[in-house]
């Protein structure tokens, strides 16, 4: 139940997303050991950047509590009180090494980073799971329209009428850069099968070596049971959250399963849903568990 939504470059965003900012992203001065985590949203975004916060302090689960997530990692395109700070800014003066998250599509990511500088992480998600927690997040976040109903949103998404655009678009801008050395490709349906290996890929990618059993902390603080629970991964505790989220039907960190989609589909609106991916995804080589 809210607007300000607007269309840049084609892409529907809603008011918490800094125009400016959008500019100012494209022409970042990346540094070499900067690291940002791009998805669609609902995708496995704050999952990735937990872990990536614990290889990159060497697996201190302490140190992760006494901050929350959305203050260590800047949400680059947006700007969370009309008088603050832009998140964009606040990254500019974080000291490095530098980790950014952003739902950009590809072609709107830092020219830089598109040419090689840096490193760029893609994390994403069966669009059936997706589409179902995407929903849920839309009765929470109040920068965002209330759907009218589940069916409606589904027609939405699979449009692409939502914020962010097109699943679709969005994934395969990522997936054809995917042979791309400083891109690491990753699905959320991988991450629920092996996290353990999921951290380490991960550690691997951004050059730390880890020991086996540091990766297995890091796997059992970023399990579902323990980031819904806590604080500072549950966007539940930041009084200035709280404004944004309205927690009452349903939870930031929701579910946590693959193939929760099976539990809201009808079998018109799961055909509709297959014929659209059929048309978008055929001949690209992507694929999806929907089931695990
Ligand atoms: S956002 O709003 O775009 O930043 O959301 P994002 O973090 O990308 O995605 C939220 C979904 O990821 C699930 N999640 C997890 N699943 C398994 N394990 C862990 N640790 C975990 N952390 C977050 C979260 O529950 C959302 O999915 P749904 O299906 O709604 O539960």
């Amino acid at each position: 139940s809210s607007d300000g939504y607007f269309t840049h470059k084609g892409i529907l965003f809603n008011s918490k997303v800094n125009v400016e900012s959008l500019k100012n992203i494209e022409n970042l001065a990346v540094k070499e050991d900067d690291v940002f985590v791009a998805t669609y949203p609902r995708s496995g975004t704050t999952w990735t950047e937990e872990i990536l916060c614990l290889i990159y302090n060497g697996g201190d689960v302490e140190k992760v509590k006494t901050t929350p997530i959305y203050t260590r990692i800047p949400y680059l395109e947006y700007q969370y009180f009309p008088e603050g700070q832009t998140e964009y800014d606040r990254f500019l003066e974080l000291p490095s090494p530098r980790l950014g998250k952003t739902h950009l599509p590809y072609n709107m990511l830092p020219r830089q980073l598109q040419e090689g500088r840096g490193k760029l992480i893609c994390v994403a998600r069966n669009p059936k799971d997706v589409a179902v927690s995407y929903f849920y997040f839309h009765g929470i976040n109040r920068s965002f329209r209330t759907p009218d109903s589940w069916d409606s949103f589904l027609s939405d998404f699979m449009a692409g009428n939502v914020v962010g655009g097109s699943i679709f678009n969005h994934v395969l801008g990522y997936w054809a850069h995917r042979s791309n050395p400083s891109l690491l490709f990753i699905k959320y349906e991988d991450m629920q099968k092996d996290l353990h290996g999921t951290v380490r890929k991960l550690a691997d990618f951004v050059g730390r070596k880890l020991p086996s059993t540091t990766i297995d902390k890091i796997a059992e603080h970023c399990s579902f049971r323990s980031m819904s629970k806590n604080p500072m991964t549950n966007y539940s505790k930041h009084p200035e959250q709280r404004c944004r989220f309205d927690t009452t039907n349903s939870e930031f960190i929701r579910k946590g399963i693959v193939g929760d989609w099976k539990n809201h589909f009808t079998d018109i609106q799961n055909e509709a849903f297959n014929k659209v991916l059929e048309e978008k995804l055929s001949g690209t080589g992507l694929e999806y568990d929907f089931d695990i």
